[in-house]
């Protein structure tokens, strides 16, 4: 083999290594999101509990926090009585909002209204919201 035709496969070789590289790369930069979009997420374990201290719940207020990755809210209906429910909207997954002076949660997306216990009160919400167990440590509630 000749000077000039070893520098040719040389060149040849050097082409096919950083082409092959950049289909790498390119493939990586293309698959990744979709892998992100189908792992599933981290819910900070199945067993988490979330504490939350008493003074933060008001009386007739509503305190939201996140709960195993999901948005989630502790109301105190009436002295001493803890209620935690799950944020999401039985519906379609929206966040519900609470609305003070009526004492309910109302969709924004659809209309949906659900009372303090989480039960459906109209709209198209087909079930109540998920509810989660609150104890009572000292001074913090625990959920989960
Ligand atoms: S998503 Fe809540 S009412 Fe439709």
């Amino acid at each position: 083999m000749d000077e000039a035709s070893e520098s040719n496969q040389q060149r040849r070789t050097f082409l096919g290594i950083l082409l092959g590289g950049v289909g790498v790369i390119l493939a990586g930069v293309f698959t990744w999101p979709i892998f992100r979009f189908l792992a599933p997420r981290d819910l900070g374990g199945a067993g988490a509990q979330v504490r939350v201290g008493k003074s933060e719940i008001k009386v007739g207020g509503a305190h939201f926090f996140s709960f195993q990755g999901r948005p989630a809210v502790l109301l105190q209906p009436s002295a001493g009585d803890y209620v935690a429910l799950s944020a999401v909207c039985t519906h379609l997954g929206c966040i519900v909002k609470w609305v003070d002076g009526k004492g309910e949660f109302l969709c924004p997306c659809h209309g949906g209204r659900f009372s303090a216990e989480g039960k459906v009160l109209g709209g198209p919400p087909p079930k109540a919201l998920e509810t989660y167990t609150v104890t009572l440590d000292a001074n913090d509630l625990v959920v989960g």
